[in-house]
């Protein structure tokens, strides 16, 4: 059985599956934050300690401004509704990505992030605003300036998931199979699924699925 400590998850599908059942892309993301409740939870269940949940890319800045808006709402509340319960939970959330938000929301993210630092059953690192090549090009130019030998290990330190071990499992919900510019350098032994289901209709089923075939996997690492 693989040993299993972190789960990325690529959440594709919100914007398709509000269309088909409610007419609207943003009722889809409402959806989908209910996914990442069941998603959190199940990870407690099966004592994974690291999930990392792609929410916001570099990219989706070129989406319309409602839809834009809508998504930094639901963030807003989120960390303002939830950050009790997560607490409680003994949850330790994170943020990677550039934080360059409003600042009300930056505000909301450094007190989530002080409140639960602590925390040690699940860390949450949740990307927003989060390209992998950014983050790739900043820890280079970091590793560059203090003149440190230039190896994987030094790098590492230098990236947004210092002291993370890298994901075992990417999961790609949304039936698209692409990394769409997340977590490159982290991803480069992890094992890839790609779920046909869009994220809001992703079950807690669906996932101890997934868990279940990763620990079947016989991993190599580039041996035989
Ligand atoms: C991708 O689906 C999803 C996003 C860009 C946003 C993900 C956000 C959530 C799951 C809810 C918010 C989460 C938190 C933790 C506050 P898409 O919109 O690209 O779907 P499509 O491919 O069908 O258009």
């Amino acid at each position: 059985m693989n040993p299993l400590k972190h789960v990325a998850i690529i959440m594709d599908g919100n914007g398709r599956w509000g269309i088909k059942y409610k007419n609207s892309r943003n009722a889809g993301h409402r959806a989908g934050l209910n996914t990442v409740q069941r998603i959190i939870n199940e990870s407690i269940n099966q004592k994974i300690k690291y999930l990392t949940l792609y929410a916001f890319s570099t990219e989706n800045w070129k989406r319309p401004k409602k839809e834009i808006n809508y998504l930094f709402k639901l963030l807003e509340n989120f960390l303002v509704s939830r950050i009790d319960e997560l607490h409680k939970q003994n949850i330790k959330l994170k943020i990677i990505g550039s934080k360059n938000f409003s600042l009300k929301l930056n505000k909301l993210i450094n007190l989530a992030e002080k409140k639960t630092s602590k925390n040690d059953k699940l860390q949450i690192n949740l990307a927003i605003n989060y390209g992998s090549k950014t983050e790739l090009i900043i820890a280079f130019k970091k590793m560059i300036k203090k003149k440190e030998n230039i190896n994987e290990k030094n790098f590492q330190k230098y990236l947004q998931t210092k002291n993370i071990p890298d994901p075992e499992i990417l999961i790609r919900t949304g039936n698209t199979k692409r990394l769409s510019n997340f977590l490159l350098w982290q991803l480069a032994y992890t094992e890839i699924f790609f779920e046909k289901k869009l994220w809001p209709a992703f079950s807690k089923n669906d996932f101890k699925r997934v868990l279940n075939k990763f620990k079947k996997v016989k991993r190599n690492f580039g041996s035989i």
